[in-house]
C-alpha cells in the first residue's frame, strides 16, 4: 500500500505521470518531455535539464569506466552545467542552430557532454565510428559539412589530421585529452580548457521538428546515407525503453554500442538518461571476464547490446559465466541482427534472466519491434510495440499491398508517424521520398509474421551486408580497394560466419602488370584495412579472371555471394576473440 502523504515517487516524477504505465502514448510522452511554457521540446531539457529543474539534479547520471578502470561520475547537475559550458563554447565558435558537429571521442563521458552541448545550442550531433579509417571518416566529415570536430588527440593525430586541408568546413576542432602538440601545430583547442573557461549557455527553446542528431548508414550506391533525427527522436526513445525494458530512475543501464552507431545515441545516451536511469558507460574494447566485471560489480540492472558480443562470451564458455552468475541484473536485450536460440537460451542461463531480441533501423531512431517480457517467442523479432503499425507487404513503384496469409514473406513496413522517424537522407546515397509510399515507411528488410502476430527476420531485400551489427555497403568497401592500382574490378559479397554473421569478403579481378598471388594478397588486405579501418575492410580477397556480370554490365553479386559460401576460409587476420568451446549449462 502506498503510505499516505509520500508524493510522488521518482518514476512518477520522470514522467509527471500519476500511473507510470509502460502503455503511455506519445502524447503523454511527449508533454512530459517538453519544455515549460513555451521552452519547446530539446532533447537536452527533456534528458538532463529537466532532472536539474525538479530538484533531481544530484542524482548520478553517469558512471564511466576507463581502460584501467578508473572510474569518474557525473550527476545530472554536473552533465548539465559542463553541457551548457560546452554550448556556450559552441557559440563563441559560431556554431547555431542546424549547423553540424562531429564528434569522435569512443565512449567516454566527453561524448556525453559533446552530445548534450550540441543540443543545447540546437545543433545537429554527428558521432562517427572510432574503429573506421581515414577514408570512411573523410566521406562522412565532408558529406555532414560538419564546422566543428570534437575528438580525442590520438583520433584526430591518427586519422584526420592529414586531411584536414581537404575538409574546408571544418573550422574548429576541440581535442579531448589534447598534449598541446596539435593545439600548436594545427590550430586546435583543448576541450577541457576550453569548457572551463566558459560561462553556462541557456538550452536553446528547438521545436520538435529542428534536426538534432545525423548518423550514416550504408547506402545502395558508394556514398554512405546521412540520416537526420529531429528532437522529436526523445520522445520515442525514453518511451520505447520504458515498454522494452520497464526503465526506472533506479535502474543501471548498460548499452555497449558504438557511438558511432545510433544505437548509441538513443538508448546509450538519451533514452536512459530521461527515463532517470544512472548509464554505465565502458570505454575499453570488448573483454569477457571484464564485461561479466561490470555486470557484477556495477550493479548493472538493464543491459542491452548485441547477439555478436552474446556469441563471443558464449565462446569463452560457462565456468567464467558461473563465477560472475550473482548479479543485479533485471533484463538483459539485444539489437542489430538476429538474435538465435541458442543465444537466447544461453544468455538466459548465463545470466540468470530474460534475453530479448528487439529490432530497429537507423531510419526508425527507435525500436519498433520487440519481444517484450512474458511475451517473447526466442529466435524471433518480436511485435510491433504500442502506437507502432507494421506490415508485411509487397510494392511495385507506388503501392503496398499487404501480404494476406501468415508466414508469407514480404518486406517490412512501418506506418511512417513515428516521433522518432528520420527527418531526411544527407547525401547522394538514398532518395528519402522513394522510402515512403501511402505513408508507409518501406524498411528493405524481408520478414514473415506468424498466426500469433510476431515478427521472424529473414533477410535484407538488398545487397547490405551484416556484420557484427554493422551495417556495411558492398560498394564503400568496394570503392576503398578500387584506389589501389592493382584493381581492375571489384565485387565485395557477405559470406557466412558462425561469429559474426556475415563477414566481408571481396574478389578482384587485376589490371596488366599485377600478379594475383600471396603478396598482393596481403597487401590489398593492409591497404584496405590502412584506408577503410578494420570494421569495412574486407576478412578475405580472392583474385578472379574476370568478374560475372549482369546483361547490363552489372556486377552479378548472387554468383559471387555462392562462390563465397563455396570458397574455405582463409587464414587471414584471427577473429577478435579467440575460439573456445561454447560453454554448456546443462552440466549443473
Ligand atoms: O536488417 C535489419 C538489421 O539491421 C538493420 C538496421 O541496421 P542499422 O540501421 O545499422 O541499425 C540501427 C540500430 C538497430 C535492419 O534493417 N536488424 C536490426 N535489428 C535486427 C535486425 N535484423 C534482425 N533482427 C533484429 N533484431
Amino acid at each position: 500500500m502506498v503510505p499516505p502523504n509520500s508524493g510522488p515517487t521518482i518514476a512518477e516524477q520522470c514522467f509527471g505521470d500519476a500511473t507510470v504505465s509502460p502503455e503511455l502514448d506519445w502524447t503523454h510522452a511527449r508533454q512530459s518531455l517538453s519544455g515549460p511554457g513555451n521552452a519547446g521540446m530539446n532533447i537536452a531539457y527533456a534528458a538532463v535539464d529537466r532532472h536539474v529543474a525538479a530538484g533531481r539534479g544530484g542524482r548520478p547520471a553517469i558512471l564511466s569506466l576507463g581502460r584501467r578502470y578508473e572510474k569518474r561520475r557525473l550527476s545530472y547537475a554536473q552533465l548539465a552545467d559542463l553541457s551548457a559550458r560546452l554550448a556556450a563554447v559552441l557559440a563563441a565558435h559560431g556554431v547555431g542552430a542546424g549547423d553540424k558537429v562531429a564528434v569522435l571521442t569512443g565512449r567516454s563521458v566527453e561524448l556525453y557532454v559533446a552530445a548534450f552541448g550540441c543540443w543545447k545550442v540546437g545543433a545537429v550531433y554527428c558521432p562517427l565510428f572510432s574503429a573506421f579509417g581515414p577514408g570512411p571518416l573523410k566521406s562522412r566529415l565532408e558529406l555532414s559539412r560538419a564546422k566543428v570536430l570534437i575528438a580525442t588527440e590520438e583520433l584526430y593525430r591518427r586519422k584526420i589530421a592529414a586531411q584536414r586541408p581537404a575538409l574546408p568546413d571544418l573550422q574548429t576542432v576541440l581535442l579531448v585529452g589534447a598534449d598541446g602538440e596539435m593545439v600548436e601545430t594545427d590550430g586546435a583547442l583543448d576541450f577541457n580548457a576550453a569548457i572551463n573557461a566558459a560561462q553556462p549557455a541557456p538550452i536553446l527553446a528547438t521545436t520538435p521538428e529542428m534536426p538534432a542528431f545525423l548518423h550514416f548508414t550504408s547506402g545502395t550506391t558508394g556514398t554512405p546515407k546521412g540520416v537526420l533525427h529531429s528532437h522529436s527522436a526523445v520522445v520515442a526513445e525514453a518511451l520505447t525503453a520504458r515498454q522494452v525494458f520497464g526503465l526506472v530512475p533506479d535502474d543501471v543501464f548498460w548499452c555497449t554500442a558504438d557511438p558511432g552507431w545510433i544505437t548509441n545515441t538513443a538508448y546509450a545516451l538519451i533514452a536512459p538518461l530521461a527515463n532517470g536511469c544512472q548509464v554505465v558507460v565502458d570505454e575499453d574494447d570488448f573483454d569477457p571476464r571484464r564485461w561479466y566485471g561490470i555486470l557484477k560489480d556495477e550493479k548493472v540492472t538493464v543491459w542491452y547490446t548485441t547477439p555478436t558480443n552474446i556469441r563471443m562470451m558464449m565462446r569463452y564458455g560457462a565456468a567464467l559465466a558461473r563465477a560472475y552468475k550473482e548479479n543485479s541484473l533485471r533484463v538483459a536485450a539485444s539489437v542489430g541482427e538476429p538474435l538465435n536460440p541458442e543465444a537466447v537460451a544461453w544468455g538466459e542461463k548465463a545470466l540468470g534472466v530474460p534475453f530479448l531480441d528487439t529490432w530497429w533501423q537507423t531510419e526508425t531512431g527507435a525500436i519498433a519491434i520487440a519481444n517484450c517480457p512474458g511475451k517473447a517467442k526466442a529466435g524471433s523479432m518480436g511485435m510491433p510495440l504500442p502506437g507502432v503499425e507494421a506490415a508485411v507487404i509487397s510494392r511495385d513503384l507506388s503501392s503496398v499491398t499487404p501480404v494476406g496469409r501468415a508466414d508469407e514473406v514480404g518486406e517490412l513496413a512501418l506506418r511512417a508517424d513515428l516521433p522518432s522517424m528520420f527527418t531526411a537522407y544527407m547525401g547522394e546515397g538514398a532518395n528519402y521520398d522513394l522510402s515512403f509510399i501511402d505513408g508507409w515507411y518501406l524498411t528493405g528488410d524481408l520478414v514473415r509474421r506468424d498466426a500469433d502476430g510476431c515478427f521472424w527476420f529473414v533477410g535484407r531485400a538488398d545487397d547490405m551486408i551484416k556484420s557484427a551489427s554493422h551495417t556495411i555497403g558492398p560498394f564503400e568497401v568496394e570503392c576503398g580497394l578500387m584506389d589501389h592500382p592493382a584493381v581492375a574490378e571489384i565485387g565485395v559479397v557477405g559470406k557466412p560466419d558462425l561469429l559474426l554473421r556475415e563477414v566481408p569478403v571481396a574478389f578482384i579481378s587485376l589490371n596488366p602488370g599485377f600478379e594475383a598471388g600471396e603478396a598482393l594478397r596481403v597487401e590489398l588486405l593492409t591497404f584496405a584495412r590502412q584506408c577503410l579501418g578494420g570494421t569495412l575492410a574486407p576478412r578475405e580477397i580472392h583474385f578472379v579472371d574476370s568478374m560475372p556480370k549482369t546483361t547490363t554490365g552489372k556486377i552479378l553479386r548472387r554468383a559471387l555471394k555462392a562462390k563465397a559460401v563455396a570458397e574455405p576460409e582463409e587464414d587471414g587476420e584471427p577473429l577478435i576473440v579467440p575460439v573456445m568451446a561454447p560453454g554448456r549449462f546443462d552440466d549443473e
